[in-house]
């Protein structure tokens, strides 16, 4: 293989992903950073995925000048939990030797059958060797798997499913809007009592709720990753009901506080999960508290 580097290693539900679907959707951008994205038909072999274009393009133009890309392979649904995609970085190459270009379009020919052969004169082959692959797979328990490095932005999306029910312009919305933040062993992210200014997603970690009352702290819940919590004082605009205490090192998704009543405004009686499940503690609020 003639690629610059140690081809990726990746997962074979990955391999297997990235071998059935026919189209990606690449990101080129000039030296000076002008982003250009389009959609071909590629072909993978391990983790190396091909394409072929005209020479004449934008995209071969980028790559000229500046090897750079980004690519995303997916199958995206207006149901985010039927949402599989593979999303990457690395870097791409015209083929230039004429051994690699016959295997690559003997390659195209097995996968794509109905292709006409037609004359390879005018076209170049190309070659992306990835640095990093991100595979996310929603129609998995859990949300999501994992391959490769892995930034904030994974684990933005694994939270995600907390609000697989609401309608996809509002989970746009509310992606747009949260913010990572970490909190040390012992740190307290809420405090009973005290005005409340946002609402958090547990990503990673594990964190306590105490209650203080006459004296006496009960720890009421635990709460780990896809939990929520700091809805209850922004929607029923008293001080937090509860205290919330990092266990150990934790790894948060916050919505500021006008986010959060937005999304509560737009969403409430036409959802199904997140509806009943700040009613459900409205009511134990309501009730207990
Ligand atoms: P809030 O009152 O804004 O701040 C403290 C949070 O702790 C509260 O919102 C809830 O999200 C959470 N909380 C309070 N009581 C409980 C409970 N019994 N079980 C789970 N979470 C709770």
């Amino acid at each position: 293989m003639s690629t610059d580097q140690e081809p990726l290693e990746i997962a074979p539900n990955v391999q297997e992903f990235l071998d059935s679907r026919q189209t990606l959707t690449l990101a080129t951008a000039t030296p000076s950073g002008a982003p250009y994205a389009t959609t071909l038909l590629y072909v993978s072999e391990g983790p190396t995925l091909y394409f072929w274009m005209p020479a004449a393009t934008t995209t071969a133009r980028h790559l000229e000048q500046n090897p750079r890309v980004s690519f995303a392979v997916d199958d995206y649904s207006a149901d985010l939990s039927e949402t599989r995609g593979a999303q990457g970085i690395g870097d791409c190459h015209v083929i230039l030797s004429g051994e690699e270009i016959a295997r690559v379009a003997d390659l195209f020919g097995q996968k794509f059958p109905s292709l006409a052969p037609g004359s390879t004169m005018s076209i170049s082959f190309f070659r992306i060797a990835p640095t990093e692959i991100e595979f996310i797979d929603n129609t998995q328990t859990g949300g999501s798997e994992r391959s490769g490095t892995f930034g904030a932005e994974f684990h933005k999306r694994r939270a995600y499913s907390v609000f697989m029910d609401l309608p996809l312009q509002v989970v746009e919305h509310i992606t747009a809007e949260l913010r990572t933040v970490h909190a040390a062993a012992d740190e307290v992210v809420a405090r009973q009592a005290t005005p409340a200014d946002r609402f958090l997603i547990v990503v990673d970690g594990e964190l306590e709720v105490t209650r203080e009352e006459d004296g006496h702290t009960e720890t009421v819940a635990t709460l780990g990753p896809g939990d929520l919590f700091g809805e209850m004082a922004i929607l029923l605009d008293r001080p937090r009901s509860a205290s919330v205490r990092a266990v150990r090192p934790s790894t948060l998704l916050v919505l500021e506080r006008d986010d959060f009543r937005e999304l509560v405004a737009q969403s409430l009686g036409t959802t199904g999960h997140f509806d009943q499940l700040i009613q459900a503690r409205l009511e134990r609020v309501g009730a207990g508290g």
